[in-house]
């Protein structure tokens, strides 16, 4: 039976060395959480990463069988291809590009050859698995050669490819100095997927101006192959997330935390630690709030969850920094015995105490510089069950496109943030829930499972169209 073969960068369950030896846990990140509970129908299998540099191959067979029992095929990374491919190439070179933070962007000949190289190593874990029939979709950043690369090896295989951050306008991606080899790699995929229109008409510009590639309607010319390209914004599993916030676990552990926080009203932010979600700026502007309405002091606290992420990258740990210092000033310039008006967590959390925090706030700020999508704006809204809260949405977030009923912000603009923070907490219940119940009645529609049979649907249509050209 023909299957599908997911490969990522990251592999859904991440192993992490303990004091026994070595653990498996769910990992972080919109791909890893949306793709997850979806992959593992029929006979699929999704190829990746497990996180972590293992140092004897005992280790690696016990990685190995761990995994193939939840069909996931681990793909090895020595120390040096983390470096310089994982954190080099990836995470300096093309995550600062495509974000726009060019100032950050590092363009290293090693790294490239490293991208270059872990790209091959990832075609050979992909061309073991493959079966004549099989539909290979490759995920994200990390892998734009491999379609080129899997189209040399299996010339007719059916390959799609999403890419889950934004694709910048040709004015950023013209600095990288392998812009065409990369374009060249998405290329060799049968359909091209992002998550906004926006995103695609930049690639599609940059096809066109440096390939000389026009397109028809998002259909490109490439060598003796059509390559479609589309929009198809990512969802989240709505059911997943509505159901753990019904369990009484998530109900128990939201009373728990409502006691704690007495009569606060809460401001919520969950996100990785990384300078696109826009941390330091949105404490800023809390700090901003608390300045302009001295009459919230004691009765509101912002609840900020930071999960670790890439600390080994230079950029990210002088960010850890200075989250550390705003949020020990502020408090300092405002706590009061009884009152801290930041709480502060840098770790990961379990979904149940991801969703007790979503139901106990009034408010959650998602205010991303930049954000391919962003997927805790959606579990947000889909785990509020009572259709109380508000959402307020960055509006450089690919979610902005969809959840027009938030109340939509420029994150760089701190007043227009802090105003929409008052809104949010002085606004009468009866709009709250008429913005929720539309917000709901979009994720719930567009969600995972949709955007899967979509993506999927259209991927063996492209395959039929190819024919009939032919
Ligand atoms: N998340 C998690 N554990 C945490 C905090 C967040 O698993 O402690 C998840 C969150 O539920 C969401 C994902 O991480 O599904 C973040 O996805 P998003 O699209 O918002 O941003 P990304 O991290 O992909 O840039
Ligand atoms: C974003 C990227 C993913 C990545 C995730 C977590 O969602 O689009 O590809 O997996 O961040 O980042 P990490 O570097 O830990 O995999």
């Amino acid at each position: 039976m023909p299957r599908t073969i997911i490969v990522s960068n990251r592999l859904p369950t991440k192993v992490k060395r303990v004091d026994d030896g070595l653990s498996f846990s769910p990992s972080e990140g919109g791909l890893a959480t949306g793709l997850g509970s979806v992959y593992q129908q029929d006979d699929n299998v999704w190829v990746g990463w497990p996180g972590l540099y293992l140092d004897s191959e005992d280790e690696e067979h016990h990685v190995t069988e761990q995994l193939r029992a939840d069909s996931m095929a681990p793909v090895f990374l020595t120390e040096d291809e983390i470096r310089d491919y994982y954190e080099g190439f990836s995470n300096e070179t093309l995550w600062p590009t495509f974000h726009y933070f060019a100032q950050y962007a590092v363009f290293e000949p090693a790294y490239w050859q490293a991208y270059e190289a872990v790209n091959r190593k990832f075609c050979e874990a992909v061309v073991a698995q493959a079966g004549p029939d099989d539909t290979i979709w490759i995920q994200d950043y990390q892998l734009l050669l491999l379609p080129g690369m899997l189209r040399q090896v299996l010339p007719h295989a059916t390959i799609g490819f999403f890419l889950h951050i934004p694709f910048p306008s040709y004015e950023l991606f013209r600095a990288v100095p392998w812009r065409r080899q990369l374009l060249e790699g998405m290329l060799g995929a049968d359909l091209i997927g992002f998550h906004t229109y926006g995103y695609m008409r930049h690639f599609l510009s940059s096809v066109e101006r440096l390939l000389g590639c026009p397109n028809q309607n998002g259909l490109v010319e490439s060598g003796n192959r059509t390559v479609m390209v589309d929009a198809f914004p990512m969802g989240i599993d709505y059911d997943k997330y509505a159901e753990v916030a019904a369990s009484a676990e998530a109900q128990a552990l939201e009373a728990e935390y409502r006691q704690a926080l007495a009569d606060q009203q809460v401001v919520i932010s969950i996100d990785r630690l990384d300078y696109t979600k826009g941390i330091a700026q949105r404490l800023r502007a809390f700090e901003l709030l608390l300045q302009r309405h001295p009459e919230l002091h004691n009765k509101v606290t912002l609840l900020m969850l930071v999960v670790p992420s890439r600390d080994q990258v230079q950029q990210y740990k002088q960010l850890k920094e200075e989250i550390d210092e705003l949020v020990g000033r502020i408090n300092g310039d405002y706590r009061t015995i009884s009152w801290s008006p930041i709480q502060y967590f840098y770790r990961s959390y379990p979904l149940e105490e991801l969703s007790a925090l979503y139901r106990v706030a009034d408010v959650a700020l998602v205010s991303p510089m930049r954000d391919g999508m962003n997927l805790v704006a959606k579990e947000f809204v889909a785990s509020r069950l009572d259709q109380r809260g508000v959402l307020i949405l960055s509006e450089r977030a690919g979610a902005a496109r969809e959840l027009s009923d938030a109340l939509i912000i420029n994150p760089t603009d701190m007043a227009q943030v802090a105003d929409a923070m008052y809104q949010a907490l002085t606004m009468p219940l009866e709009e709250q829930q008429q913005r929720m119940a539309s917000l709901q009645a979009i994720v719930r529609r567009y969600n995972v499972h949709a955007w899967v049979e979509l993506f999927m649907n259209r991927l063996a249509y492209s395959k039929i169209k190819q024919k009939i050209m032919d």
